[in-house]
């Protein structure tokens, strides 16, 4: 079988976690996989941000639905949704983008899914 649908098939949520620190190394890896997930005009709006401080880990556990294996994990990333990059892209090449709407904050929370799929696919 090809090696990609062979992972796509073996991947699977995990939510106990080893007591270990993740490398530099590895958690660039990871980043770089999550970036290279394909986004509309390659616009990438989205904002990856590595949870470090265990505090902020614990109140993310409560926060986000109860989940206390997030208080847990050696390496916390949250995805955001980021229509701001949008607009910021259009400024910069001096138009005048119009303020950004529902559909544009939906397209940018579905592209941020791909992302994360894509960064939890890697194991
Ligand atoms: C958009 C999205 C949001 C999810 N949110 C959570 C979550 O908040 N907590 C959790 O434990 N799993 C979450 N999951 C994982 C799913 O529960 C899981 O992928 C599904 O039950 C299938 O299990 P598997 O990944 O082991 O195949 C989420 C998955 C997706 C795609």
């Amino acid at each position: 079988m090809n090696q990609i649908i062979q992972s796509l098939h073996n991947r699977k949520s995990v939510r106990a976690y080893e007591k270990r620190s993740i490398s530099p190394e590895d958690k660039r890896e990871i980043l770089m996989a999550a970036m290279a997930a394909p986004t509309a005009g390659n616009q990438q709006l989205y904002t990856i941000l590595d949870i470090t401080d265990q505090e902020l880990k614990e109140r993310l556990s409560v926060t986000c639905d109860n989940q206390p294996f997030i208080a847990k994990a050696s390496m916390v990333l949250i995805f955001c949704a980021d229509v701001q990059k949008w607009v910021d892209a259009f400024e910069e090449g001096n138009a005048q983008p119009r303020p950004p709407r529902g559909g544009g904050l939906y397209a940018c929370s579905n592209r941020c899914s791909y992302c994360c799929a894509e960064c939890c696919s890697g194991g």
